[in-house]
């Protein structure tokens, strides 16, 4: 297998990095740089548990090449929160009971701050074309919903 010398911004942090040509972003994040908050759901494009931003665009990790990141910039979910406080949106989240098992909400994270982003006022049906690629089996979407409203409410505080 061929591999490639790549330098990856994640989540601040410049990285140089050797990778083989069919590592998935998802597997550099979590094996190569121990970034496993990123989930592993289906490894298909299909949960959206592996969303990462590349770029400013939310991605599905499972399905971009490392290589195809040479000189991107990623933010994962370990990067939301700095200085051991919550990111807004992921407190809001929280205070809303959108969390149960856990395994969607790295994703969903990732996708609301995508979003709120580009959109700080956005409507409910904003927000579930934004988490429309976000599997959740446990919460029923409507505690998540509520959350990323929460959060864009609390926008006077940057996301
Ligand atoms: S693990 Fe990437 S979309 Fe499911
Ligand atoms: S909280 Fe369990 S899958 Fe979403």
């Amino acid at each position: 297998m061929t591999t490639h010398n790549i330098s990856v911004t994640v989540n601040g942090e410049l990285e140089e990095l050797l990778v083989p040509g069919n590592m998935t972003l998802m597997k550099m994040l979590r094996e190569t740089l121990a970034l496993t908050g990123t989930k592993n759901g289906c490894s298909a494009g299909e949960c959206g548990a592996c969303t990462v931003l590349l770029d400013g665009e939310p991605v599905n990790s499972c399905m971009v090449l490392a290589v195809e990141c040479d000189g991107a910039n990623i933010l994962t979910v370990e990067g939301l929160s700095g200085d051991n406080q919550l990111n807004p949106i992921q407190e809001a989240i929280i205070d809303e009971g959108g969390v149960q098992c856990g395994f969607c909400t790295p994703g969903i994270l990732i996708s609301g701050r995508a979003l709120l982003d580009r959109n700080p006022d956005p409507t409910d049906e904003d927000i579930k074309e934004a988490i429309v690629g976000n599997l959740c089996r446990c919460t029923g979407y409507v505690r998540i919903i509520e959350g990323v409203k929460k959060a864009a409410k609390g926008l006077s505080v940057p996301v």
